[in-house]
């Protein structure tokens, strides 16, 4: 699985991870069993990055990812969490991040996102003291957030006293591409990854309309591609970005790694343009 820097860390991370946000509570065994074995898989193909969040099902996701991650040295896996901004207090926020530790049954996260920029009177200032004290006592290892225009971008890399933060995870897929034309050319110029979150769209691309269909067939055929995974590869081929597509279907899961070697041309990327 092709790697690219983390930020201006050393840390490489790899283009493609495991978004997790369709794991549900309360469901049979079986259920979280073909969830673990589709996780297993993906990191066994190289997609050992995987995405959670406390607001993911009342915590299943991270439980889930907990009990699968135990089975591999903890350096092979790259965990990211975040936090819900619901939590107002200094505290509670910092209590939020040990309970993630603890349902991911982990001593750090790899990285931790706050969720959405703010919510109410939980402020970005408040979030980054709080992200700043985490780092510094190794409950995590670098600083992202989520959900941010590039000016609360800015806002919050101010509030920070040494640590520089090393993602923003948007929404960014070939149907929705904002953040491509808008936001990338700020996070390249600083050094800055941009995570695309619903790469493929939140459905998985069953419904497109003819004309970007009929569009992506084309450029898969001449990759042996499905269009789903030159969807990924569209994202992934532009430089600074990486992407987190969830799948529960292993047949997925191998689709979506596979995705990391196709080499798309600047012609077939600019095809694609909508702005
Ligand atoms: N920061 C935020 O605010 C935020 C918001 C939304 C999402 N996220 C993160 O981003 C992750 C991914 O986004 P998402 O869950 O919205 O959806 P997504 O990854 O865009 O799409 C998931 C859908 O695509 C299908 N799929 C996956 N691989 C496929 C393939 N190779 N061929 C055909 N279909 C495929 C999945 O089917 P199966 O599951 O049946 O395999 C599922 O129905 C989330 O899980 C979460 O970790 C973050």
């Amino acid at each position: 699985m092709r790697k690219v820097q983390l930020g201006k860390t050393r840390e490489q991370i790899p283009v493609l991870g495991q978004g997790t946000m369709g794991i549900k509570s309360g469901k049979d065994k079986e259920y979280y069993e073909k969830w673990k074995a589709s996780l297993r898989r993906g990191i066994e193909l190289g997609m050992t990055h995987i995405d959670t969040a406390e607001l993911y099902n009342f915590g299943a996701s991270e439980r889930t990812i907990g009990e699968v991650i135990k089975e591999y040295g903890r350096d092979d896996v790259f965990i990211t969490s975040k936090l819900f901004p619901r939590h107002l207090g200094y505290n509670s926020m910092l209590k939020a991040c040990n309970k993630s530790l603890e349902r991911l049954d982990t001593k750090y996260l790899d990285l931790y996102l706050v969720h959405f920029p703010s919510l109410g009177f939980s402020k970005i200032k408040k979030h980054m003291r709080v992200m700043e004290q985490l780092l510094n006592e190794g409950k995590i290892r670098y600083i992202g957030v989520s959900n941010y225009s590039i000016d609360q971008f800015k806002e919050a890399q101010e509030c920070l006293k040494k640590a520089e933060i090393v993602t923003n995870q948007l929404r960014a897929n070939i149907m929705k591409q904002k953040h491509i034309h808008n936001s990338l050319p700020y996070y390249k110029k600083e050094g800055i990854i941009l995570t695309a979150y619903s790469p493929l769209g939140h459905r998985g691309y069953t419904n497109l309309k003819e004309d970007i269909k009929s569009k992506l067939e084309q450029v898969a055929k001449s990759h042996n591609a499905t269009i789903q995974q030159i969807t990924l590869a569209w994202l992934i081929n532009h430089e600074n970005v990486i992407a987190i597509p969830k799948a529960f279907q292993i047949n997925h899961i191998k689709d979506n790694a596979a995705a990391a070697n196709i080499n798309l041309t600047e012609t077939e990327i600019k095809q694609f343009y909508t702005e």
